[in-house]
């Protein structure tokens, strides 16, 4: 079936996924990491790729990186189970390395076709490589992180700090990544809440 079907559904999409052997990255894999969450989730973040205890359970973001997402997403009181969590690449890169483009192409047309059938209304990009890969011309994370652009001209695309970059810097001080994280949820708060992106800040 073509990813593009209207007959395709995101379990479909899934055991698709789940046998993939387009890049060498499923020679390496313990588990495909297809992605969790609410099928219909109005919000969905997308990382880099799975890492060890990811490869090792065949779920997104419940490693360290996990724990501090979720912590997160806590702290503005999203709940995990309401939305979509996924990556650019479903398998885990050895030793974590960032994946390549040839991979990331290779994967790309399943992240697509998970967005059309989710139909998100904000995507958070977490991280440098999701954000470029999505928005190619967006400035590097640490300018376009807490800016709202739009996504192929519908949806909302937010790009966060990577959750394993706060674990790198745990300052909670004003200016720090942590801190900016804090004002960066609390916008997605607000988007969940009113359905308006806010303006500056
Ligand atoms: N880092 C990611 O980018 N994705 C995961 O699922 C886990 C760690």
């Amino acid at each position: 079936m073509e990813l593009t079907s209207p007959a395709l559904t995101l379990d479909t999409l899934r055991a698709r996924v789940l046998s993939c052997s387009k890049c060498p990255l499923s020679e390496s894999r313990t588990n495909v990491v297809f992605g969790e969450g609410d099928p219909s989730a109005r919000l969905m973040f997308v990382g880099e790729g799975p890492g060890e205890v990811e490869d090792e359970t065949g779920r997104p973001f419940v490693g360290p990186a996990g724990q501090k997402l979720d912590e997160v997403l806590a702290s503005v009181g999203i709940d995990r189970a309401r939305v979509y969590i996924t990556n650019v690449v479903k398998c885990r890169p050895p030793g974590n390395r960032v994946p390549t483009r040839s991979e990331m192409e290779a994967c790309f047309p399943y992240l697509e076709a998970q967005i059309a059938l989710i139909k998100p209304g904000l995507i958070v990009t977490l991280g440098n490589t999701s954000t470029q890969w999505l928005l190619p011309s967006a400035p590097g994370i640490t300018k376009s992180r807490g800016t709202f652009f739009t996504w192929r001209g519908g949806i909302l695309l937010l790009p966060m700090f990577h959750p394993s970059y706060l674990l790198r810097y745990p300052s909670r001080e004003r200016g720090s990544p942590k801190y900016l994280t804090w004002l960066d949820i609390k916008k997605v708060r607000e988007w969940l809440d009113t359905g308006k992106a806010p303006v500056g800040g």
